[in-house]
């Protein structure tokens, strides 16, 4: 039976589109959905650009109601993918969907992880600690941010002379190389 993802996204959609682009010829999985919580956020052109189905979310009704859930169920959705999802996922889609929901973290959890911390933020923190290698990590989502079971991580090193620009380009690139096949592993 093909399963369904729906891609969260809040950006860009680098992540979104090599995840795209990776089972676009596959007969077994299907990005049946792309949810953002910004109308203006690229990666809905993505999206459009590959028919796939869109879905622009406000803040009362992912937080307070169950309609997300509904469509999400009513579209067969197997699989929740955040690749840059900005937002806290609810209790009640976490309930509705358990262990599976998975996000992509920009660093090493359990370091450099939790509120406020994403893109960018992360790589200043990274470069200002002194760490010597960074890296991403693929985890389950539950109630608390990027505290859920970590499914793997995958390293690069940190030079001296890295800046947070160029380590995000180090980490863009684990990210597109990793992710659709760990993704492909947990289906
Ligand atoms: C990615 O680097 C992802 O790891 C990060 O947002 C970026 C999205 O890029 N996520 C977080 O920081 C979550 N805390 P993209 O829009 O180009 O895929």
């Amino acid at each position: 039976m093909i399963k369904n993802i729906a891609i969260f996204a809040s950006g860009e959609g680098t992540n979104a589109q090599t995840i795209i682009d990776y089972f676009k010829t596959s007969n077994q999985v299907k990005i049946a959905l792309v949810v953002s919580n910004k109308s203006t956020a690229n990666v809905l052109n993505r999206a459009k650009n590959n028919n796939i189905d869109t879905l622009i979310i406000d803040k009362h009704s992912f937080t307070e109601t169950n309609e997300v859930i509904d469509v999400l169920k009513k579209a067969n959705i197997n699989l929740i993918v955040l690749a840059g999802f900005l937002w806290m996922i609810p209790e009640n889609l976490i309930k509705a969907f358990p262990n599976k929901i998975v996000n992509i973290h920009p660093a090493l959890l359990p370091k450099f992880g939790g509120k406020g911390m994403y893109g960018m933020n992360v790589h200043k923190a990274v470069i200002e600690a002194k760490e010597k290698e960074s890296g991403i990590s693929i985890h389950f989502v539950n109630e608390k941010y990027d505290e859920g079971k970590i499914i793997s991580q995958h390293k690069c090193e940190v030079s001296e002379t890295d800046t947070p620009e160029n380590l995000a380009q180090k980490i863009q690139q684990l990210e597109h190389e990793h992710f659709p096949k760990v993704i492909e592993n947990i289906l």
